[in-house]
């Protein structure tokens, strides 16, 4: 997105509040690809819509700093929980100093795994999902939580515009973008959800299970 519009959203929409700007700040000096977070915009997105959707069970793929985990955990009811995996065990001490910083934290159920295998484990039913682990995974992550998504509930799956790389026609195209391009043409073709591709940061794909 154009730098000047970005910041006049920003402008008009909810502050990244103080807790996320520590975390914003830490994961930059602390982790390499910090822009792997979702940052101002979508982190208050997720929130919004968490609000608006009122899920109890929300189940997160790529925790990375816990900077989105947070986002929608703000929402949750006091009961309510939300399992997040990551795969990288060296994100762990980090990951759970973010999450002590903030009283709802403790409503983020951390699992250290990969999310093929976690999965698996975890109960049914989820009423929100959140995809932003592995690119090359997400065909398979959408066929494990779809079977334990409520009927009505929503998974929504991050970076499936890729930079714009999905749209352009070109024999050599890298494993990620192959791999979110046939998720995109799976996911646009079937029948048992409903979705929208939203042109947000790096697209953001809502699906509705039906
Ligand atoms: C884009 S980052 C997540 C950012 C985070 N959701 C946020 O918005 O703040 C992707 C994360 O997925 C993790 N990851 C990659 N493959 C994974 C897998 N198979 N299972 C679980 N986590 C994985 C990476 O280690 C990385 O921390």
């Amino acid at each position: 997105m154009d730098e000047q519009l970005e910041s006049y959203i920003t402008a008009h929409s909810d502050a990244e509040p103080d807790y996320l700007q520590r975390i914003n700040r830490a994961t930059h000096l602390r982790l390499i690809n910090p822009r792997m977070l979702s940052g101002h915009l979508q982190g208050r997105f997720l929130s919004m819509l968490c609000r608006i959707l009122q899920p109890k069970r929300i189940l997160e793929l790529g925790c990375y700093s816990g900077y989105s985990a947070l986002c929608m955990a703000e929402a949750l009811p006091e009961d309510g929980e939300l399992h997040s995996i990551e795969i990288d065990d060296e994100l762990e001490d980090f990951i759970r100093e973010n999450l002590a910083s903030v009283s709802f934290g403790k409503k983020v159920k951390l699992h250290i795994g990969d999310a093929l295998e976690v999965i698996k484990k975890l109960e049914p039913s989820f009423d929100l999902a959140f995809i932003d682990a592995d690119k090359r995974q997400y065909s398979e992550y959408y066929e494990l939580i779809l079977p334990k998504l409520r009927p009505g509930g929503i998974i929504l799956a991050d970076n499936t515009l890729w930079d714009g790389k999905v749209a352009v026609p070109a024999a050599d195209k890298d494993q990620q973008t192959k791999s979110l391009q046939n998720f995109n043409e799976f996911v646009a073709k079937d029948e048992r959800v409903e979705k929208i591709i939203l042109p947000l940061r790096d697209g953001l794909t809502i699906i509705r299970k039906k």
